[in-house]
């Protein structure tokens, strides 16, 4: 495709360290998609006469019914996607398939269908994480009332409800959602027209491009466009940040699965066995969730420092833009499909996570507030008056509600029988009923609000 100029061909080397076909062969849909687009407008502009237009199109309709029956052939002389489907429409169509890179360059093609790439992946991604909403909002509504110790430094700190914790996941999972939907509106705009680096003395429409393969306009400046890979950068950070949250759930199930704890029973389906300890069920799906986020946050570092330093415009060096994004897209993919099966399929035992929110005394803060409440002390009182309480009840072995009144009156005469009515750990998780708050009414409304956002009623 670029031989005029050399005597030599490449060395073996030269061919291996080139090719980019392994990988990139994964854009051919996007490929064909631009160049489809692209020849429309060259015979609309009367740039390339209307019948080699028509010629290129179906030969370009032709390739992509090859490669979706066989494959698309790894040719490392090809180098890559684009020159491998110019070369095969090349032997289906003859010359007439020299003029379909007509005022263009591999550097905005490349831009094109990698945009149009992860455009796509932003789609499929969105679709799954709002599966794992659904699943999330569905067991959170069987939970509302669920009562589990709430943990900080995963110490016992106050009971909350099983819904307020699933809930909590939610959100992350908007703000995911959100993230992407940012990228995508941001990345949506054609660099098809850019040509290598100048744009083209050719009189092309870049706005009928653009809205050919739906991007909202063309892109404002050449040198810009066939360097930028913002938008994969993009696209890396909200599957790293959506990795990270998903990293956090499954480390809360492989906790709850411990025989300590034993929160869950985890499905089979996503567990394993061990060939030697015939008693172990292993929680493999939720640890490889865990350890995939280091590797699609390494995938973010990775083309950072591709990108890192690069003068304008195109360089090489943007050829590695690729693997690291597809790698991440499967990864993600997979981890958030995971977690779904995760969420929609454990078995909660909420009689241990019950009997655990009784266990640390949960609701030492519930005493302190209800001597607030009650004896008009001031806070600071309250919680020195409540630490003698769990100290004392700490040294009894008793839990806090089990102190006998005549010992609470000894600590502070102005506690009296009506306090046992704020320790029971269902007092404590209804009491926190402001906005955003554990109480069941709480996480009852935001599970509604919830599945109407998601189209369930
Ligand atoms: N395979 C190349 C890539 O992915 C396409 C662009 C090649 N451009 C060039 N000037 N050699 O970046």
């Amino acid at each position: 495709m670029w031989g005029g100029r050399f005597e030599g061909g490449p060395s073996a080397i030269m061919r291996e360290i080139n090719a980019s076909i392994p990988f990139d062969k994964a854009l051919w849909r996007q490929d064909i998609a631009a160049s489809k687009a692209h020849v429309a407008m060259l015979g609309a502009c009367g740039i390339v006469a209307g019948e080699d237009a028509v010629l290129i199109s179906e030969g370009l309709d032709k390739v992509a019914a090859e490669y979706e029956a066989n494959g698309v052939p790894e040719d490392w002389d090809l180098e890559d996607i684009h020159m491998t489907t110019e070369s095969r429409l090349t032997e289906l169509i003859g010359p007439a398939a020299g003029r379909l890179h007509t005022a263009r360059s591999r550097n905005d093609q490349v831009a094109t269908d990698f945009r149009l790439w992860v455009r796509d992946s932003i789609d499929q991604i969105d679709a799954g994480l709002e599966a794992l909403q659904v699943a999330l909002v569905t067991r959170a509504g069987e939970h509302a009332d669920s009562i589990m110790p709430g943990f900080t430094h995963l110490q016992t700190a106050q009971p909350v409800t099983l819904g307020h914790h699933l809930m909590a996941y939610y959100e992350m999972i908007s703000r995911d959602r959100s993230r992407f939907a940012d990228a995508r509106k941001r990345m949506n705009r054609s660099p098809l027209g850019s040509a290598a680096l100048a744009g083209t003395g050719f009189p092309i429409d870049r706005k009928m491009t653009a809205q050919a393969l739906g991007f909202d306009a063309p892109t404002d400046n050449s040198l810009d466009s066939v360097s930028d890979r913002d938008f994969a950068l993009d696209y890396l950070m909200a599957a790293s940040q959506c990795s990270l949250h998903l990293s956090r759930l499954a480390e809360e199930f492989i906790i709850w699965a411990s025989q300590p704890f034993g929160f869950v029973a985890l499905p089979d389906a996503l567990s394993t066995g061990s060939s030697i300890m015939p008693q172990k069920k292993n929680p493999d799906a939720a640890e490889l969730v865990r350890g995939h986020a280091g590797r699609i946050t390494g995938c973010l570092t990775a083309l950072m420092m591709t990108m890192k330093g690069l003068p304008l415009a195109y360089s090489k060096d943007m050829q590695d833009d690729k693997p690291p994004v597809f790698e991440a897209a499967s990864l993600l993919a997979l981890s958030v499909a995971a977690m779904t099966g995760m969420v929609a399929d454990t078995r909660f035992r909420t009689d241990r996570m019950r009997g655990a929110a009784e266990l640390g005394f949960a609701t030492a803060t519930d005493l302190a507030d209800w001597l607030v409440r009650e004896g008009n002390i001031p806070f600071r009182e309250a919680h020195h008056i409540t630490g003698a309480a769990v100290k004392l009840a700490e040294t009894r072995g008793l839990a806090l509600d089990q102190l006998p009144l005549s010992d609470l009156k000894e600590i502070d005469s102005r506690i009296d029988e009506r306090v046992f009515k704020a320790l029971s750990v269902e007092a404590s998780v209804a009491a926190r009923n402001s906005h955003g708050g554990t109480a069941p009414d709480q996480v009852r409304l935001r599970v509604a609000e919830a599945r109407s956002a998601l189209g369930l009623e």
